[in-house]
């Protein structure tokens, strides 16, 4: 070790400094070691940005050197490099700045620098690590999907960065329901309440995520929720509304009895999405009756009925009318028997 140094720095020639320092920069200088050798930092930058990395001579009469790894970046002010992103930012005050400017820094600039200042024949090595951060970005994301009640879901999510994003996934809903991080999020026997969208979050500590969402469409055959009909006189119109829940959204279909209902001759069906309404202007007495809402998708239908009667005979109103009119029949057969 000190046959090397004192071989070293017999040569009057920095390069000569240089080869032989790069030489046994692995074995002889170890990080961390103090005294002559100092690892002095670690500079952290953003992918594209530029980075400084810091060194000063001692005097005016010092030279300067520096390297990448173990190749020559810059000898004083004669650039090795053929890198044009490469410069040295130099000052002539009192602390004589050989700082090395790189612009626009990529991940494969990551890496060991070495300032090695000369003076007096007593170079000084000065480590710097350059380690290079990029901000998480979503490279790979799922195709919207579509999967039918109880079915099984994989969506995968892959981001780029450094450090390393970690994933997670949330379901877009009031609830925000959180899931386990992760790549590849799994979903088995799905619900049609699982159905919407997921976003995936890539994160890391250099700068905000980046976020994609999936779109997961639940397939499931029609149930009917409410079929509602409106009783009017004759003459007026009648309104039958019949509700129901499908994905996709169902076909509907009405039938009087067992005949089906078409628009036309007073009769209109107007749907909108996973309701339809059934109107007649005109009502005659022929259409009051027995009314069958069926929804259709292609997972199954579904159908529920609904009786369209005048508004006399609506419920509740024909029982204690009939109670008190027999009793007004009652009452007048009595005073007329009173009578005679
Ligand atoms: C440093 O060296 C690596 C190869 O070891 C190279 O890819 C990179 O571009 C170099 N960076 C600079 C700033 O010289
Ligand atoms: C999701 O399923 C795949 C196989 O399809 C499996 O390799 C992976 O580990 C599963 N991920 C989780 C988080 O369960
Ligand atoms: C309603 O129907 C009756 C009997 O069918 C008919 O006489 C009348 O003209 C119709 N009115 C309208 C407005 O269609
Ligand atoms: C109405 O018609 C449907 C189908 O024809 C039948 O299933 C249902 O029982 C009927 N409802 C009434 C109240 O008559
Ligand atoms: C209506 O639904 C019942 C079950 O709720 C089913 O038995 C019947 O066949 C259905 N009617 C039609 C016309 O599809
Ligand atoms: C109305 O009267 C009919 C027969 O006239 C009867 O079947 C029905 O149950 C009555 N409705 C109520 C609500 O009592």
């Amino acid at each position: 070790m000190i046959a090397v140094r004192d071989a070293c720095f017999s040569g009057h020639s920095l390069t000569a400094v240089i080869l032989s320092l790069s030489c046994f920069l692995p074995s002889c200088l170890p990080m961390g070691r103090t005294g002559e050798n100092k690892w002095t930092e670690t500079v952290v930058t953003r992918q594209g940005d530029t980075a400084l990395l810091r060194c000063y001579l001692t005097d005016g009469q010092s030279k300067g050197a520096w390297l990448n790894h173990s190749s020559i970046i810059f000898t004083g002010s004669d650039k090795w490099s053929a890198d044009p992103r490469v410069s040295v930012v130099s000052s002539v005050d009192s602390k004589h700045e050989y700082s090395l400017q790189i612009q626009k820094v990529d991940v494969t600039d990551e890496g060991r620098y070495t300032c090695i200042v000369q003076n007096n024949h007593n170079p000084q090595s000065n480590h710097i690590f350059l380690s290079v951060k990029v901000p998480p970005k979503i490279n790979i994301i799922s195709d919207d999907v579509t999967v039918n009640e109880g079915g099984y879901v994989s969506l995968i999510c892959a981001a780029s960065g450094r450090p390393e994003p970690t994933i997670s996934w949330r379901h877009i809903t009031p609830l925000a329901k959180k899931y386990e991080s992760g790549k590849q999020l799994n979903i088995s026997g799905i619900t049609r309440d699982q159905a919407g969208e997921y976003e995936c979050s890539a994160q890391n500590d250099v700068a905000s995520p980046n976020t994609k969402t999936v779109k997961v469409t639940v397939n499931f055959p029609p149930t009917i929720h409410e079929v509602k009909a409106t009783g009017v006189g004759v003459a007026r119109s009648a309104l039958l509304r019949c509700e129901a829940a499908a994905v996709p959204p169902p076909a509907f279909e009405w039938y009087r009895g067992s005949r089906r209902l078409t628009r036309g001759h007073g009769t209109d069906i107007k749907t909108l999405s996973s309701r339809s309404v059934l109107s007649m202007t005109n009502m005659t007495q022929e259409r009051y009756g027995n009314y069958t809402c069926m929804a259709v998708n292609k997972l199954g239908t579904a159908n529920a009925s609904v009786s369209l009667l005048p508004p006399s005979s609506a419920p509740y109103g024909n029982s204690s009318s009939t109670v008190r009119s027999s009793a007004c029949l009652l009452l007048l057969l009595s005073s007329l028997l009173c009578l005679f």
